[in-house]
């Protein structure tokens, strides 16, 4: 029986662009959301602008607007964003929305009508020259632990010390410059420890990551206190009932915002009800995607507030770490805080989509971005080994046998080996582990190449006898590479498209990973996916360039956490004398395979270089080699050597060079090349 699912990404605010940390998010949901409707599960996912607060207010005052003409605009904004990311919400709305202050207002009255409220005086500092009570984030001054400068009201970035804004020397408004001052206003309060045993029971109930449970057994063993949920005019939000200046804390109507969203979604169609997702006692799953900065208030407030207004309590929250880049944190001085709009303009969104599901591995570890790996995985995994297979069993059976597949399969057991792999894949990508369902796929892949490479149909080809062999041997390619294009279906949603066009199969969905396609014709082959190159990544970067901002709203920058101990960027130059250490996982990248020299020649106008022919098992390719000095060309032609076969191409004086053939020495002609022991083959992988 099909699960019906509503899943949910965390509301990105108003008041900001959308960069990649929100697409890491965004994309992940997005995936698990297409996993889910492949498999045949009916999935709604919805999501919204997170409108309110003073960020939003201060913002649109700059921008000389309202903050319902900024809302608008960046909402139109964001949703761009996402749709050019292949980011498939069902709905996109907004928290400053009518549904939303309906819930807000019913959860409210909910909360009041069973005791859960109450109110008390408390202590702010307050702007005099704005007349506004300052949250810690903007309020600046010296850390009183350690004595740094221009540190904010709640923790101190020099030595992470955490304390209250009141305990700042020197402050000062972030708004104004001037001097806050202390001021008493009445607060209201929801009586979060309450709930303090329905939370403990709920999180063993496999709502969360086991690492987040932990994490959350440690605040409710601490004691939780009742939650702030007010916030004095002036505000941009929704007044309290009952009140005249008291409006609900952002973070209480940000999670409304998900209903909200939903109930928008439902209203505009006839198919379900809102109950059927919301109420407690449907079997309907209910799952969000959020970060690890935003945990409280999604495991704890959200579900307390949902269980006390009598409704249903979320299924699963898949928390996510931060994403990194080259080892740091995102830093707008070095490009690397890179808006959604600034890569489009350079790149396919199915490279980063297919990046970050190769780094994701379902904790809430963080996730890097390398620079030089990002490129070299993309144009290894995709252009390399799935897209290769297609593009070599196409051109044979469109030239030879009319797009034609064999009426059988040639070699079950490759057949056998790429379906049986189905339920691992599927068990990755629910648990959010795309790392390892990757993993999986990339190894079909590559089981493939290798299968081609042994049957050699472009040897075949020229014996008359052996059509029907090529015919056979080109039909299997291609019926792994449809398995391959269902596995990366939720991935990559548009070269699966065009992967259909060719296949000339209706939308492939999980259940036809059953059966193999026979007797049935191929469309001509069309280019699936252009290798990502460097330089247009360079370019993202260059575009990226600003001078570092600060930032002054409270949790607004949810995906950039403090900064990390920055570790060698492993794609930088080394200046010294020692070479950087680099670690297992890195070194377990390179990719090493046997290749044999079909033919050599020396570049005329070069000094050291010989222009090599590699054959590396399933393809050949040139690679550019500094030993001339060292061998005659002719001499090499038909030795083994071995080749970093994963290397970026890269273009020089005389051609593009597409690896590294290994050699060892001091160089000139005392140089020797690498030859593997005696029983290789091209195309072996060195480990
Ligand atoms: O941290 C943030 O960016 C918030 N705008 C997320 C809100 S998620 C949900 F609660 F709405
Ligand atoms: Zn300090």
């Amino acid at each position: 029986m099909s699960r019906r699912i509503l899943v949910t990404s965390a509301l990105p605010n108003a008041n900001g662009s959308i960069h990649l940390g929100h697409l890491l998010e965004h994309i992940q949901t997005d995936i698990w959301v297409r996993f889910q409707r492949l498999r045949g599960n009916p999935t709604i996912y919805v999501c919204a602008d997170d409108t309110h607060g003073t960020a939003t207010m201060l913002k649109a005052e700059e921008e000389g607007i309202t903050p319902e003409a900024l809302i608008e605009r960046v909402g139109l904004e964001h949703a761009k964003d996402f749709r050019g990311f292949l980011v498939e919400h069902d709905n996109y709305h907004s928290t400053h929305a009518i549904e939303n202050k309906y819930y807000c207002e019913l959860i409210y009255n909910r909360l009041q009508d069973r005791g859960l409220i109450f109110t008390r005086e408390v202590e702010q500092l307050y702007d005099p020259e704005r007349n506004i009570f300052l949250a810690d984030r903007f309020v600046k001054g010296t850390c009183p632990k350690c004595g740094s400068e221009d540190q904010y009201g709640d923790n101190c970035e020099e030595c992470s010390a955490t304390y209250d804004a009141m305990d700042l020397k020197d402050p000062r408004s972030v708004i104004s410059g001037a001097t806050p001052i202390l001021r008493i206003s009445e607060h209201y309060f929801f009586d979060l420890p309450q709930y303090a045993n329905m939370l403990a029971t709920w999180l063993r109930s496999g709502a969360v990551q086991p690492e987040v449970a932990n994490k959350l057994d440690e605040w409710l063993e601490a004691g939780l206190r009742p939650w702030d949920i007010s916030r004095d005019a002036p505000y941009f939000g929704f007044l309290i009932p009952g009140t005249t200046d008291k409006y609900f804390y952002v973070w209480v109507d940000a999670p409304i915002g998900y209903m909200a969203s939903f109930k928008h979604y439902v209203d505009a169609r006839n198919e379900l009800t809102f109950d059927e997702f919301w109420d407690a006692k449907n079997s309907t799953e209910l799952h969000h995607f959020i970060g690890k900065d935003i945990i409280n208030f999604h495991a704890l407030l959200w579900p307390a507030m949902l269980d006390c207004a009598g409704f249903r309590k979320p299924t699963k929250i898949h928390v996510h770490g931060f994403v990194t880049v080259d080892g740091t944190k995102m830093s707008k001085s070095r490009g690397t805080f890179i808006n959604a709009s600034t890569y489009l303009e350079h790149l396919e969104p199915e490279y980063l989509r297919y990046y970050f599901a190769a780094k994701s591995n379902g904790t809430i570890d963080d996730i890097d971005i390398n620079m030089i790996d990002f490129v070299q995985r993309v144009n290894s995994d995709l252009v390399g080994k799935v897209v290769n297979i297609a593009s070599r069993c196409a051109g044979f059976l469109s030239k030879q046998f009319d797009g034609r597949l064999a009426d059988t399969l040639h070699d079950e057991a490759l057949w056998n080996s790429g379906t049986t792999v189905k339920d691992t894949i599927a068990a990755f990508y629910e648990s959010g582990d795309t790392s390892k369902a990757m993993r999986e796929i990339t190894a079909l892949a590559d089981r493939t190449n290798q299968y081609i490479a042994q049957q050699e149909p472009w040897t075949k080809i020229k014996d008359p006898d052996k059509r029907d062999d090529v015919q056979a041997v080109c039909s299997q390619g291609i019926n792994i590479f449809r398995l391959l294009v269902i596995y990366l279906k939720p991935v990559l949603p548009q070269m699966a498209m065009k992967a259909e066009a060719f296949l000339n199969v209706a939308p492939l969905t999980w259940a036809d990973l059953a059966t193999p396609l026979t007797n049935h014709t191929v469309n001509s082959f069309e280019p699936l996916f252009t290798r990502m190159d460097r330089k247009a990544l360079e370019l993202v970067v260059e575009a990226s360039k600003e001078a570092e901002e600060v930032v002054a709203e409270g949790g607004v920058d949810r995906v950039t956490p403090a900064p990390n101990p920055s570790p060698q960027n492993p794609a930088s130059e080394t200046d010294g004398e020692t070479m950087p250490t680099i670690g297992i996982e890195e070194f377990t990248r390179v990719e090493l395979k046997v290749a044999k020299i079909i033919a050599a020649e020396a570049v005329a106008d070069a000094d050291k270089l010989i222009k090599l022919t590699l054959d590396v098992g399933d393809h050949e390719r040139y690679v550019f080699s500094g030993i001339k000095a060292a061998y005659d060309p002719a001499a090499l032609v038909g030795r083994l050597t071995v080749v970093v076969a994963n290397l970026a191409p890269r273009k020089m004086r005389f051609g593009v060079s597409e690896g590294m053939v290994l050699a060892a020495g001091p160089g000139g002609d005392d140089i020797f090349l690498i030859s593997p022991d005696d029983g290789a083959k091209p195309g072996m992988i060195v480990h």
